[in-house]
């Protein structure tokens, strides 16, 4: 989706003959929005629709919980345990209709290949390096990085060994970078957080060739459907486009800071169907002799707001630790616990890094994150007051 690219060897013209030591490849064209969107040339060594086994369809279970209350909410994620692999150990928090978001902590290497056929997907690499073998390539990642799959790709996860976090979002929108930061050719312009030279595309194509027995899961119709394949998915020998997977570290995300205090737009990396992706990165405050330099009390009238604690001192927030989750709901005002904003007076710079997913409709919440719930933070606002000698004499 960002720019063109291209991997391994293509014909001079697209649709024209193009041979493998003599066999015609097959063609196909992975595009968007019918043929006028995004679209990426691949060329098979075998027809992509060629299935041994048509195997099980597997329907997505969410386990829902249904508080009682309409409050602010803090989990903590940190103590969850590894289990599952890149796919089955996805732990889902919070869903609406345009993005689940779910926590993964994979304990096992992944023994087939999925595709997610029904949306696009953001990994963000809380800990852990490995590299996403994909059909486009072979794309590494590390702490940070978020991993950005367009729909229609087909990939496995290859961890190395340690600890694997990852917060995961995906979408059946598309995944996108916002519009304000490209100029009309799609160029990222002067002044944007990042630049093209801060996205990475796989870099290496290898094309298999073997044979055997290759098992590939798709999502699609809200389930898991499980085909196999009697050839390596991977048998492309060369492709072109604009749609392929590509990572981006959110340490290479340019804060943008000024006098006085910049609202969370400024911090948008990823534009989604109805909510945004934003990066707080480690900044200089606000620099006007009177500023104030977290952030002002807001009510999110027409969205939910769910923050993912990285690592650093989170400046507006108590009781956070890495990996904690704080949930704004929509229709509640919040803002910094009290006594925080007179802290924060006079303070340059901050060492803060979270994730943040602001969505346009309710989230729904998950029996886990209702496990995960401290139940308590809502009323992390609350100070009994104190008599004073004003409020003593006030009738007199
Ligand atoms: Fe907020």
């Amino acid at each position: 989706m960002p720019f063109y690219q291209r991997l391994g060897d293509v014909p001079r013209k697209r649709h024209i003959q193009f041979r493998d030591n003599g066999t015609l490849l097959t063609e196909e064209v992975m595009g968007l929005e019918g043929f006028t969107g995004n679209e990426s040339i691949l060329y098979h060594l075998q027809s992509p629709c060629r299935v041994m086994e048509i195997g099980e369809f597997e329907p997505i279970v969410r386990q829902e919980w249904l508080p009682e209350t309409h409050q602010h909410r803090m989990m903590h994620t940190k103590g969850v345990g590894a289990s599952g692999d890149e796919i089955t150990g996805r732990q889902l928090l919070m869903w609406n209709s345009d993005v689940e978001i779910s926590l993964c902590r994979p304990s096992e290497q992944m023994d087939y290949f999925f595709r997610n056929g029904e949306g696009d997907e953001v990994i963000f690499v809380h800990e852990g390096t490995g590299t996403l073998e994909t059909i486009f390539g072979s794309l590494p990642y590390k702490d940070g990085d978020y991993v950005v799959i367009p729909r229609g790709t087909t990939y496995k996860f290859v961890a190395d060994e340690g600890e694997q976090r990852y917060v995961i979002f995906e979408t059946p929108g598309l995944i996108e970078i916002p519009r304000r930061y490209r100029n009309q050719y799609g160029q990222i312009i002067e002044g944007a957080p990042y630049y093209h030279r801060d996205i990475h595309p796989p870099a290496e194509l290898n094309t298999h060739r073997e044979q055997g027995e290759f098992p590939v899961k798709v999502r699609v119709r809200d389930g898991y459907q499980t085909y196999l394949l009697d050839y390596h998915p991977f048998d492309v020998v060369g492709w072109d486009g604009y749609l392929y997977p590509w990572t981006f570290s959110i340490h290479d995300f340019e804060p943008i800071t000024g006098r006085i205090h910049q609202p969370p737009p400024a911090h948008q990396t990823f534009a989604g169907r109805n909510f945004v992706i934003c990066s707080f990165c480690p900044r200089k405050l606000d620099f006007d002799p009177l500023a104030v330099p977290i952030p002002y009390h807001h009510s999110n009238l027409q969205s939910e707001e769910m923050i993912y604690y990285v690592s650093g001192n989170f400046g507006s927030r108590k009781g956070v630790d890495v990996g904690s989750i704080t949930l704004h709901p929509s229709g509640l005002p919040h803002g910094p616990q009290p006594g925080l904003a007179e802290k924060a007076i006079g303070l340059h710079e901050t060492g803060e890094l979270a994730v943040m997913c602001d969505t346009f409709s309710p989230l729904k919440l998950s029996k886990l994150a209702g496990e995960l719930d401290d139940g308590k933070y809502a009323l992390s606002w609350y100070e009994p007051h104190e008599p004073t000698e004003a409020g003593l004499t006030s009738h007199l």
